[in-house]
């Protein structure tokens, strides 16, 4: 009897942090909509080749490196994981290339590969079952891969020579002639090596050229590209553009935790949680903005409700203010301050009355060695990833795209439905 295998979305990227992550949240949002009315136990999700990485624990609880967006995509919506090890088939590190390279030159080059594309495989055959969706993310940019011939597209092939339905998407960034640039040489490839891409999402598009960017590019690729490159494509058309989903500012912010987590990788940032006990569930709200509050009078009007304030360890009157400030923009307004960070920790002096009404409170609030100065331009150095536990952010890329994602939802159907 012939395997049926779920229809199955590889969503690749013209380069890093592109958006493939946002974008696989986005459509397992989108399919758990009302509109489309799939449960989360119906969503499977991959990464077959992985980057980065964190160290988690495999299905029989031994601690193994598991590609972070893995961790993130299955923490944050819920989907099953049965071990990392499945979800995370094989992770390509920096240091094994060389490594690689010198094995494969003097052995066989088809043979790791093949062990590599064997576990790709076995990883999706398990990811798979019971599932009427699975979500592939690709890794990097298309290439990346290709030392060890599992690039993006040889793992596509790899799914659809199984006889797996797959749409492939192609993640771009929101611009005009840097977008068709970009796009380019990725498409042509993917012809090459024989890899059809089944449609294009334009991501990160500011709000205010949203239409702009979509008037010149469906003009370049409906009238412009089939005459000159068509023949090159198999369709003789380019892949139609499924979206243009929005440039969403705040996922960009950190929130607390996240500012904590990275403090707390710092030791001589001697970095102390003062409040909430329950730090990691209450300090997930967005920091809109970083304020440094000097023992001046007349702040308060400069703050904002989600603003994080930064102020000395010994200015009590102001941090009690700033208690008293968050209480107020809650009742007002519904929401207070994002968090309190406490500077110059080492120079003392949090009176012992300060330090319990912070305790009792819910304002997240840490202490650091750090002066305000070298506070604020580490935060503005972060390089600011969505995490396992940020359901601000996993709702607002919901609402991203289920405004703009309009044209797939049909596309994948017609597509699917013509192979049967
Ligand atoms: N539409 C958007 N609006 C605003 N920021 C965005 C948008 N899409 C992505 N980003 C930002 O870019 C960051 C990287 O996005 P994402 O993790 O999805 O990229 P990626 O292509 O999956 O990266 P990697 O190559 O590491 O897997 C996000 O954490 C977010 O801060
Ligand atoms: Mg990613």
């Amino acid at each position: 009897m012939a395997t049926s295998y779920p229809q199955t979305i590889f969503v690749l990227g013209t380069d890093r942090d592109i958006g493939k992550t946002v974008t696989s949240i986005g459509i397992i949002c989108k399919l758990m909509s009302d509109e489309l009315g799939y449960s989360v136990h119906d969503i499977g999700y991959i990464k077959p080749v992985g980057q980065e990485t964190l160290t988690v624990m495999d299905g029989h609880g031994v601690p193994i490196e598991a590609d972070k967006d893995a961790v993130l995509i299955t923490s944050l919506m819920g989907i099953d994981c049965h071990g990392y090890e499945k979800v995370s088939p094989v992770v390509w590190q920096s240091g094994v290339t060389a490594e690689f390279i010198d094995e494969a030159s003097q052995g066989d080059p088809l043979a790791g590969r093949q062990a590599f594309l064997e576990r790709i495989r076995e990883a999706y055959e398990y990811v798979c079952q019971g599932k009427r969706i699975v979500i592939v993310e690709g890794t990097g940019q298309p290439g990346v891969g290709s030392v060890a011939g599992i690039s993006n597209a040889d793992v596509i092939n790899l799914l659809r020579d199984m006889g797996v339905p797959v749409f492939v998407i192609m993640v771009a960034r929101g611009g005009i002639g840097s977008t068709i640039d970009q796009i380019f040489p990725y498409l042509m490839a993917a012809e090459h090596m024989g890899t059809r891409i089944d449609g294009i999402i334009i991501n990160g598009v500011f709000g205010s050229k949203i239409d702009k960017i979509q008037h010149y590019l469906d003009a370049y690729y409906q009238h412009i590209f089939p005459p000159i490159y068509g023949h090159y494509v198999r369709s003789g058309t380019p892949p139609p553009i499924l979206g243009y989903v929005p440039l969403v500012p705040e996922l960009g912010l950190p929130t607390m935790r996240l500012i904590a987590e990275y403090f707390a990788g710092k030791r001589d940032a001697a970095m102390e949680i003062i409040a909430p006990e329950d730090f990691e569930t209450k300090a997930c709200g967005l920091v809109r903005d970083i304020k440094v509050l000097s023992l001046d009078f007349g702040y308060e009007q400069l703050l904002n409700p989600g603003d994080a304030v930064i102020i000395g360890v010994n200015a009590n009157d102001a941090i009690l203010a700033m208690l008293l400030l968050h209480e107020r923009m809650e009742r007002r307004y519904g929401t207070g301050l994002s968090g309190m960070i406490l500077s110059c920790k080492q120079v003392g002096g949090l009176a012992r009355q300060i330090r319990e009404l912070i305790e009792r409170g819910d304002l997240p609030t840490i202490t650091l060695n750090y002066d305000s100065a070298d506070i604020v331009s580490r935060i503005e150095g972060l390089n600011i990833k969505i995490q396992p536990y940020d359901v601000n952010k996993r709702q607002l890329i919901a609402d991203a795209f289920s405004h703009s994602l309009t044209l797939w939802p049909e596309l994948q159907k017609a597509r699917f439905a013509a192979k049967a």
